[in-house]
């Protein structure tokens, strides 16, 4: 089904199922453990080994020697994988960068250097522990602050905005603005802490193989293990039905993958292989920290005459960058801007996609600066907004957004927090030993949809089949996958089945980039609408008013269940949805306000979120209940990024240092007393024929401005470094 002209009605708009806030489907297998996990897979593997990873021990540099001889006696030893084995280092895939196998040249910290397979976990743990290595380090590169003056512009990369945006004369604008703003912001690099670790169980049979693994887009993981490992796709499978959290950490294959792959391949055995803990910060992927310019002019009645944007950060050679300018692009308008990318060599693990790439991370810095400046203008923040509203591209005028509501999202806001009630001038409030004070942020999110094929099966006892390769990280995928075709089906969630995460099924783009949840629905409607046709013409009722109801086909002055088409064998469709120069003739975003009051401890400079409240404005919402939990969980991040997500970087050996779940410190429940959601809920025909957006990302883009324009209401001091923590402005609170 090809997408080319604004949706009409169409059953979804029923809302009978979609757009009910019902419980996860998968709910009930993940609560009693009945949910199999990559490394937990038993059914159809032969008698597994255990493959233990050895990382390197140097940030940067060569393998001198590497003495495997101790390694390989040790008990229960089958074989050992390293760059010599399998003829010289793996290359890499199309989407990540990074090599999962080196020697001797290193890249970076913990890269694999060796994998040994033996008989038990605890076997090939202690011989890797055996595996003698001698190093001659390099001269790595591992400060962004240091390169961020020297670092020349990004070049050209895939999911990356051009290095250099230029419209109108900027610095004449800049030169000629009322009032201007020229700060620099820096957020650190984060790591995605998720709690299922990256594990791989791989077998071949012949040159067939077969891994149970966790990808997010099972397509990029096909694409990419052919390519690394020198095969035909058509000759893997992967399995990936459940993910125990990833936030673009495991959008393709990763080491594991590979590894377990490579391992079963010299073994002659099915391999097991998790990367434990303290390697996964350094080995896998990560958000890199940015260094951050942010240049406004403005008109003393407050509108914008000039954006300057200019962010830098680092990655191994040919990676890509934390794109922070892009949600600059396209959220408030002025005559004239300047955005600049600019990308330094880093020899740390690889940078990659981390919760909103580049938007959460360029609004860090760009609403603290629309706060400041709204402070410098005499204008309340939400005011100040929405005077610099736009409703078209500011790069092409002609392209409109498909929908744009971010001045509702701020109004409504406003008036559900009680923003009138924030102290108007920072640090005059006291409750106790707290100062309090509110803060506001906008959001902007990109609403990507892709094409994305499903199969649907009605079967004798008037059940649907639903499978497409779709991934569910944890989001709900399956419950909106099962809606969509009850609902058009004109049955109940209970009469559905949905089969994800397996490569053989046809074709969805997977989950990432916000696009999972459109894009995966409206390929389940196209499957669907060829079913309908082929259960009403089964059923001989050909009407063009036929409807799908309760179980029944009605139409044509008849009323017939559903099953009695499949009663003479199972009727299966397939189809795919695609989009191409309709959908390109807008800009399609989603749109939110975010709302924090908090307390700082007078004495102390300790924060205590006392209410948090995102306002989301994504189209049509598929199940409120589902997209709510994605959103409360992107506060969240949002909080961790703001207050303490740090991974802290050596940079005189050239590593992560804080590589556990102790020491990287993200938010827990206690640290946020209240969290509230709204959805605005305008359907977008312009979109798909689902007329709804993705959300989960949305949620995270803003919150951690919000809760840093909050502690400067509520103290007077503006921190712009990221995380804010104590040390960074305790000298500066108001005295006690
Ligand atoms: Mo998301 S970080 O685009 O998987």
């Amino acid at each position: 089904m090809k997408f080319d002209a604004p949706a009409g009605p169409n059953p979804v708009d029923r809302m009978k199922v979609v757009g009910q806030p019902l419980d996860r489907v998968d709910g009930p297998l993940k609560v009693t453990g009945r949910a199999t996990y990559s490394h937990e897979q038993r059914a159809g593997i032969d008698r597994p080994a255990y493959g233990f990873v050895l990382g390197a021990g140097i940030g940067y540099g060569r393998i001198a020697a590497m003495d495997l001889a101790a390694a390989r006696a040790a008990p229960g030893v089958l074989t050992i994988v390293t760059a010599d084995s399998i003829g010289g280092p793996t290359v890499a895939g199309d989407f990540l960068i990074d090599r999962f196998l080196v020697g001797p040249q290193i890249d970076h910290y913990h890269q694999a250097i060796a994998v040994v397979v033996a008989e038990t976990f605890e076997q090939a743990r202690a011989a890797t522990a055996l595996i003698d290595v001698t190093y001659e380090a390099g001269d790595g590169s591992f400060d962004i602050k240091a390169l961020s003056d020297t670092a020349p512009p990004c070049p050209p990369r895939p999911f990356t905005p051009p290095s250099h945006i230029e419209v109108g004369d900027f610095d004449a604008a800049m030169t000629e603005a009322e009032v201007t703003l020229d700060e620099t912001y820096t957020t650190p690099d984060q790591t995605h802490a998720m709690m299922e670790p990256f594990a791989t169980i791989a077998q071949w049979d012949g040159d067939r193989l077969t891994c149970w693994c966790q990808v997010q887009q099972l397509n990029w993981g096909l694409r990419d293990l052919a390519k690394i490992l020198g095969i035909d796709k058509a000759n893997i499978r992967l399995h990936s039905p459940f993910i125990g959290g990833s936030f673009g950490a495991k959008g393709t294959v990763l080491a594991d993958c590979v590894l377990a792959s490579l391992a079963a391949r010299q073994s002659g055995r099915a391999v097991k292989l998790a990367l434990h803990r303290a390697l996964i910060f350094n080995n896998t992927n990560h958000r890199p920290a940015t260094v951050q310019r942010i240049r406004l002019g403005a008109t003393k009645d407050g509108r914008l005459t000039a954006i300057g944007h200019d962010s830098c950060c680092g990655n191994l050679p040919g990676g890509r960058p934390e794109s922070a300018i892009g949600s600059t692009r396209l959220l408030y308008g002025s005559d004239t801007r300047r955005l600049t990318l600019r990308l330094a060599r880093l020899d740390l693990a690889e940078a990659a996609a981390f919760r909103a790439p580049g938007e959460a991370t360029g609004m860090m810095a760009l609403e603290i600066a629309m706060d400041e400046m709204a402070e410098k203008l005499g204008l309340d923040p939400v005011e100040f907004r929405i005077r610099n509203d736009i409703t078209s591209d500011p790069e092409n005028q002609n392209r409109k957004f498909s929908s744009r509501n971010l001045v509702g999202c701020l109004l409504k806001g406003a008036e559900h927090f009680g923003w009138a009630d924030r102290p108007a001038r920072p640090a005059t409030r006291r409750d106790g030993h707290w100062l309090t004070g509110y803060g506001t942020a906008a959001a902007i999110r990109g609403a990507p949809i892709l094409k994305s094929a499903a199969r649907v099966r009605l079967t004798a006892d008037g059940r649907i089949t639903v499978e497409t390769d779709m991934t569910d990280v944890g989001t709900g995928s399956y419950t909106i996958v099962g809606q969509t075709a009850a609902e058009m089906m004109g049955l109940g969630i209970g009469d559905v089945t949905v089969r994800l995460g397996d490569s053989s099924f046809p074709e969805s783009p997977g989950t990432g980039g916000q696009w999972g949840a459109p894009s995966v629905t409206s390929g389940v409607y196209a499957a669907c609408v060829k079913l309908r046709d082929a259960v009403a013409q089964r059923l001989g009722i050909n009407s063009p008013d036929v409807t799908f109801e309760d179980g029944h086909v009605i139409g044509a002055g008849r009323r017939v269940p559903i099953a009695e088409a499949a009663q003479d064998g199972d009727l299966v469709c397939e189809d795919e949805i695609f989009f191409g120069e309709f959908t390109q003739r807008y800009a399609h975003q989603t749109f939110g306000a975010h709302f924090v009051e908090l307390g700082v401890h007078a004495a102390t400079g300790e924060v205590r979120l006392r209410r948090m409240l995102a306002v989301c404005d994504a189209g049509r919402i598929f199940n409120p209940k589902a997209a709510r939990s994605q959103v409360i969980g992107a506060q969240v991040m949002g909080a961790g990024a703001a207050l303490m997500e740090d991974l802290s970087v050596d940079t005189t050996h050239g590593l992560f240092l804080n590589h556990d779940l102790g020491s990287y410190e993200v938010p827990v429940h206690a640290d946020i007393a209240a969290q509230e959601v709204i959805f605005l809920e305008e359907p977008d025909p312009r979109h798909s024929p689902m007329k709804g957006k993705g959300v989960g990302e949305l949620g995270m883009v803003g919150v951690a401005a919000a809760v840093a324009n909050a502690i400067y209401n509520a103290t007077g001091v503006r921190v712009r470094d990221y995380p804010i923590t104590v040390d960074k402005y305790i000298d500066r609170m108001p005295q006690v």
